[in-house]
């Protein structure tokens, strides 16, 4: 699938994505353990940006968010206002894998809710922009539940194994260090969602 055909399939999904609070919850739960005050945080396939303005908590110097969907984009800055008034946060319309961030700059790498769209090429690019010792956190939904069909599935690549079980999901940043798994669930009483929250640091 082409770029612009995936761009313009997540541009429908844009104008009510902020209603299902499930992703900012997942953003939060992938900041909230990593140390305050860094320097560059990328946010991986931003959205409308719920894990760039979660960032934020840490005080960094500087945030770089980018995703493929102006329409998701456009949502994601127009918080900026409210949320983000010193604008610490870049928005860059684009590919994602790779980062447009040079080699070993970025002191936090962030992917919520969108791993499953990027594929494990992803994980040699964040190697790449992580400077020793950077911090990797990302989500990643489970093998027994994710069953891409239809049309759907060809936005899924190929080369990624969901995983069954914690271990699994840490098993995918094998080339990090200090790599932990946890499941993350919400019941809102409706449904009950549940992902993997992995947290790691380049070698
Ligand atoms: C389910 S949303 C998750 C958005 C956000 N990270 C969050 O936690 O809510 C998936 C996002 O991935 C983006 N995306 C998919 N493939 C991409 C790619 N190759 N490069 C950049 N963004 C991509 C889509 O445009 C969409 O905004």
């Amino acid at each position: 699938m082409n770029q612009e055909s995936r761009a313009a399939f997540f541009d429908g999904t844009a104008e009510h994505y902020d209603e299902d609070t499930f992703h900012a919850q997942v953003a939060d739960a992938l900041v909230a353990p990593l140390p305050p005050e860094p320097g560059l945080v990328l946010d991986v396939a931003t959205g409308t940006g719920f894990a760039a303005y979660a960032a934020l908590r840490l005080k960094p110097a500087r945030v770089l968010a980018v995703d493929l969907s102006p329409a998701m984009l456009a949502r994601a800055s127009a918080k900026a206002a409210s949320l983000d008034p010193t604008g610490v946060i870049t928005w860059q319309v684009g590919p994602a894998v790779p980062m447009p961030s040079p080699d070993g700059t970025a002191d936090v790498v962030l992917c919520a809710s969108s791993l499953h769209f990027l594929g494990a090429v992803a994980f040699a690019d964040w190697l790449r922009v992580l400077r020793p010792g950077g911090r990797l956190a990302f989500s990643v939904v489970s093998g027994a539940r994710f069953k891409p069909s239809g049309p759907f599935a060809d936005f899924v690549p190929a080369d990624l194994t969901f995983p069954l079980d914690e271990a699994g999901a840490a098993a995918l940043a094998k080339d990090f260090v200090d790599v932990s798994a946890q499941t993350f669930t919400v019941d809102d009483g409706e449904r009950v969602r549940s992902v993997f929250v992995v947290h790691a640091t380049a070698p």
